[in-house]
């Protein structure tokens, strides 16, 4: 035999040594709930170890993962039900939870990096990502609205926006608002690619944000779909988007692939919250090694060619990195 590829896999250095793709915590970027109270660290019973945080709760744990070198945040608000209209018009009010909590992290942690949400569904009574009339999701009305957020988070010190609504031309309706008040700097990481997918349940309880009525399939892209893709990432990357999304990610490497393959932004992944609950279900019940199965996974989505991977895992990685 002239090729025994075996050589080049037989001791740990030289594994190593050949390793095309790693994961580090520079990589990641953590989501976090956010609601409203003091002292407050509520489960999240289908995501075992992710809790809403109340403001103070946030603050320490941000502080905790500065510590491990983890320093990217995605915040997310758990709004109440009183809140809540048709409008979305508590995401826009100066004092929210949402914009206080942002300062707050801002002033204390000048450090951290947010990439805060921009779309209707945490502040919508009917639970979607764009304002709804008779039933349906009016487009262009919901690009003003989403402005209305983008502005209010960036004065608030946002450093990259997270458009995760899929309404047509909000990247460039966004930039266009945002270089007009002076945000020239202030970056978007576009959820390009954001399919119809059946992931995203955990999110939603973690959120209260499922939709009232319908589904979300006349604006997230269908599963089916590849090249539509391809059509969704032009626009976007023609529109001033600073990095392009691919979510869910593990259902959907391809698509990391095609981005990647296809433009030269940095492209994001999403390894969503019901990505995240099979592996903690599947680890609980002793089936699979949990942690293995994480590095393994985080791997792959890297190795599919995402640069950053949004994953609830980033904290429980970060851990095991600095401890190594
Ligand atoms: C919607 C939004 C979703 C997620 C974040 N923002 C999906 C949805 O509810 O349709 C899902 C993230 C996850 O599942 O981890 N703006």
């Amino acid at each position: 035999m002239l090729h025994r590829p075996r050589r080049n896999r037989k001791s740990e250095p030289i594994r190593r040594m050949v390793q095309e793709t790693r994961v580090e915590t520079d990589n990641l970027i953590y989501p976090l709930f956010l609601t409203e109270g003091s002292g407050l660290q509520v489960p999240i019973k289908s995501m075992p170890g992710i809790f809403r945080l109340s403001p103070d709760a946030a603050l320490r744990e941000i502080e905790e993962c500065l510590a491990l070198g983890l320093k990217v945040f995605a915040p997310f608000p758990h709004i109440e039900d009183s809140l809540k209209d048709k409008f979305a018009s508590e995401s826009w009010r100066e004092d929210n939870l949402y914009l206080r909590t942002i300062r707050l992290i801002k002033e204390r942690f000048p450090e951290a990096v947010l990439i805060t949400d921009v779309a209707m569904d945490p502040y919508s009574s009917d639970g979607h990502d764009g304002l709804v009339e008779n039933g349906e999701i009016i487009n262009d009305a919901t690009l003003e609205i989403l402005a209305k957020m983008a502005i209010a988070q960036a004065q608030a010190g946002s450093d990259i926006l997270g458009p995760s609504d899929m309404m047509d031309g909000r990247v460039q309706y966004i930039r266009e608002m945002l270089d007009n008040q002076g945000f020239t700097n202030v970056s978007i990481m576009s959820y390009t690619a954001k399919y119809a997918s059946a992931f995203y349940g955990p999110f939603r309880d973690a959120l209260d944000s499922a939709p009232r009525s319908g589904d979300k399939k006349t604006y997230q892209m269908d599963p089916a779909n590849a090249r539509e893709a391809l059509l969704e990432a032009t626009l976007d990357a023609a529109e001033g988007a600073d990095f392009l999304m691919v979510k869910p990610a593990l259902a959907y490497l391809d698509i990391i692939r095609l981005l990647k393959d296809n433009f030269d932004l940095p492209i994001a992944a999403y390894n969503v919250s019901g990505e995240y609950a099979m592996i903690k279900a599947a680890a609980a019940n002793g089936w699979i090694d949990g942690e293995r199965a994480m590095k393994e996974c985080l791997l792959s989505i890297r190795r599919a060619g995402a640069t950053a991977i949004l994953t609830y895992f980033a904290k429980e990685f970060a851990r095991l990195q600095a401890n190594k």
